[in-house]
């Protein structure tokens, strides 16, 4: 704490640095700005409202409506005159109404706090988002859908542990992440949902002393309902809470996409070329085509993550209602959605025109173990119990391996070394007839596979149609 005895004099430049300061901390104009049209439809909609009510005149209504239109056209053509020392985006539309229209502009603010203003604003923008979001989920999935349905014959190595484990195809691991992306679809569409309840007429805190109508209000702005509790009203941001964790999720889910990318594009794999459009070359090493996008899409994910944490870290201890603290929800908000959307539409781009290399994926799967569980299970079929069968051939496939030998290379010799009940047939167990033998509901035989394309194919459209 600092303290100044009675006798000292202020210094004038003094404070004025510290007011300076002290409204930079405050403002947040540089972020909210872009809610005008959101601010503008939600002054029109309570300015109309308050004249249908006799609260206010209706040429004042008309007049405010008139001065708002003109302020959002300002905006639109870049030639508002911004004030960085009016702190946020609602007082430099008020107080630019002020000089459109005069006096007549104080009537706007009547039965209206910014607390119940922004958290319209937010909230109309947010459901928007959400759409946004869920297109942008959308067009990944049909990415996904068309890749998969060119790949609905290339086997490849599935990983376990990083380790080969038993093969696939491709379409089934593609489709593993059109999974993935239609949960992170329920997620932003349970996100707009929550965004959809209008809190204006909650006032500061405690609701209005006038006869407003709430729900006609809401319904010219297109909200489902209306909040319930004025003071829940004004300090709710469960929407934006639950935005960034959609967010999150699905930056998650991309970055895991991501990083298989990145993986499969080295020349260790060798599973899959990105296009040009999706690498960059190195300033020094001609020979490099390195996958930024596919980087940056893991890379971003960090801080879309990191908007969930600080606003659920903002929230936690807040006592009822507004408090400034809510000011914060706004930054992360936008810059989750900005970064989840592009990372989106750039996944969607980098996966359409990713070229998948069925050769180097099927040699993968072959020149490996990959067959082990089935040559294990060919044993159970002929009556040895699972875990007997599983010690036999592992130690067929250490002694094969020792001999720099694949289960492709073992001649039937080598297999009845290890046990006299395989026969010839045992060389038919091959990666195609592992394939073909997961023949279950979500498994990866082609048939099984064929259907899951088709059925996501329809709940796609449904989507669409929805
Ligand atoms: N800029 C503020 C925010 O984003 C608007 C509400 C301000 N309300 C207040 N009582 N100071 O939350």
């Amino acid at each position: 704490m600092s303290s100044r005895s009675p006798d000292q004099k202020p210094d004038p430049a003094a404070s004025a640095r510290g007011s300076k300061l002290a409204s930079e901390f405050t403002v947040s104009l540089h972020y909210d700005r872009r809610l005008y049209p959101q601010d503008i439809a939600g002054s029109i909609a309570h300015a109309r409202m308050l004249a249908r009510q006799g609260i206010i005149k209706q040429a004042a209504a008309d007049s405010i409506v008139e001065g708002l239109r003109s302020i959002e056209i300002e905006i639109a053509e870049d030639r508002f005159p911004w004030r960085n020392d009016l702190e946020d985006l609602h007082m430099n539309i008020e107080a630019r109404l002020f000089d459109l229209i005069g006096d007549t502009a104080g009537q706007l603010h009547t039965a209206r706090s910014r607390n119940d203003q922004v958290s319209t604003d937010t909230r109309l923008y947010a459901k928007s988002l959400a759409l946004e979001a869920v297109a942008g989920v959308r067009s990944v999935q049909s990415a996904l859908l068309d890749q998969a349905a060119a790949h609905i014959e290339t086997v490849l190595p599935g990983y376990t542990h990083m380790q080969r484990g038993q093969p696939v195809l491709l379409a089934h691991h593609l489709l593993a992440y059109f999974e993935m992306l239609d949960r992170d679809a329920g997620r932003f569409a349970a996100a707009g949902a929550a965004a959809d309840v209008m809190p204006l007429g909650s006032g500061a805190l405690a609701g209005v002393p006038y006869p407003i109508d709430r729900q006609s209000v809401a319904d010219e702005l297109g909200f489902s309902a209306i909040s319930a509790n004025s003071m829940d009203g004004v300090s709710d941001r469960d929407f934006a809470l639950d935005f960034n964790y959609a967010a999150a999720v699905c930056m998650i889910h991309l970055s895991r996409l991501a990083e298989e990318l990145i993986i499969w594009s080295t020349d260790e794999f060798g599973f899959v070329q990105l296009s040009d459009g999706y690498t960059s070359g190195s300033s020094m090493m001609p020979q490099k085509r390195n996958p930024d996008f596919a980087e940056l899409t893991r890379g971003k994910t960090g801080r879309v993550v990191g908007h969930l944490m600080a606003l659920m870290t903002t929230m936690k201890g807040l006592p009822l209602t507004y408090n400034r603290d809510l000011q914060e929800d706004k930054e992360g908000l936008f810059d989750a959605a900005d970064t989840v959307i592009s990372a989106l539409e750039v996944a969607a781009g980098m996966i359409s025109t990713a070229e998948f290399r069925p050769q180097k994926m099927r040699e993968a799967a072959e020149a490996s173990y990959v067959l082990a569980t089935d040559v294990a299970d060919y044993l159970v079929g002929k009556g040895m119990p699972f875990r007997q069968a599983h010690i036999v051939v592992t130690e067929l496939t250490d002694k094969a391996a020792a001999t720099g030998k694949y289960l492709r290379d073992l001649s039937l010799d080598d297999y009845r070394a290890a046990s006299d009940l395989f026969d010839e047939d045992v060389l038919d167990v091959t990666v195609d007839s592992a394939i073909a033998a997961r023949d279950v509901p979500g498994g990866t035989s082609p048939s099984r596979v064929a259907g899951a394309l088709k059925a996501a194919r329809d709940r796609l459209a449904d989507a669409g149609n929805a």
